[in-house]
């Protein structure tokens, strides 16, 4: 008789999205005077339509599939060649340099955080900002991971700096931060990367908003800090949501790995 993995009793009834859109929903029906002053602080969507070029790629993308000689069949696992290349010089304009083949393109940075747990053993302490995007908790606990979470508050500007006293082997930064929009500054990462290299952890980077980030001080990555290149992250950039592990070589390449297969199992 197969197991059910119980972790997911400790998952939380409703994704936390999902419960805020809920309420809006009960709060929209029984005050319809009120619901043009909403101000929705729930999921991230967009409200503007595509732009000009991007359709006009999506279109030319789908007209190739209807002749046999531009047809395309499955894609290269690790994504096409142009795609990488594309945002490796993404990553170049933005002074941080990353081999275009140490570039995966997956199918988003919400899935990557939750495939990229599989390759971390059970008893791994895994830190985890408070507040911040809910799926990093939610997917180390239907893993059984135990998470300790560490509180962005006014007092440290909503950016948690290492504690010498909690010992981690994973750490997630979301930076800017969802939902706070705060952002580490080089001299905090360069403590963070400290920490992890000290304390042989993995920092899994979450930089889905760095195209927001105005201010040239400011990294973008965490590539941009030496160091940094010792641990594995997981990032987005906006136009192809990518993940990108590099260095750590071992690791990446079960990451990968595991993604292939996971990719091509989808794909029969
Ligand atoms: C911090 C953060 N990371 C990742 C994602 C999701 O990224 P993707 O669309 O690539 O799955 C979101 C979307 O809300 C997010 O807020």
């Amino acid at each position: 008789m197969p197991k059910l993995n119980e972790n997911y009793q400790n998952v939380k009834d409703s994704y936390l999205f999902a419960e805020i859109a809920r309420r809006v929903k009960v709060y929209e029906e029984t005050h319809p005077e009120k619901a043009a002053d909403i101000i929705r602080l729930g999921i991230g969507d967009v409200t503007l339509p595509l732009t000009k070029s991007v359709i006009e790629a999506l279109h030319e993308a789908v007209d190739s599939q209807a002749v046999s000689e531009t047809f395309k069949g499955y894609g290269p696992e690790q994504g096409y060649a142009f795609a990488q290349e594309a945002i490796a010089d993404y990553y170049a304009r933005n002074g941080v340099e990353v081999k275009a083949t140490d570039i995966f393109i997956s199918d988003g940075a919400k899935s990557d955080t939750g495939n990229i747990t599989e390759l971390f053993a059970k008893d791994n302490v895994v830190l985890v900002p408070d507040p911040v995007y809910p799926v990093y908790v939610d997917t180390n606990t239907m893993d059984g991971k135990n998470i300790i979470y560490m509180n962005g508050t006014k007092e440290n500007d909503f950016l948690p700096m290492p504690d010498e006293n909690v010992k981690a082997d994973i750490i997630y930064l979301c930076s800017p931060n969802n939902p706070t929009g705060a952002c580490y500054n080089k001299e905090q990462l360069e403590a963070w990367v400290a920490y992890a290299l000290k304390n042989d952890a993995v920092i899994l980077y979450d930089s889905a908003y760095e195209a927001f980030i105005t201010d040239p001080t400011l990294p973008r990555s965490i590539y941009a800090i030496e160091g940094g290149q010792r641990n594995v992250r997981s990032s987005s950039v906006p136009f192809l949501r990518q993940q990108d592990s590099q260095v750590h070589v071992s690791l990446t390449q079960l990451f990968r790995k595991s993604l292939c297969s996971r990719h091509q199992m989808a794909e029969h």
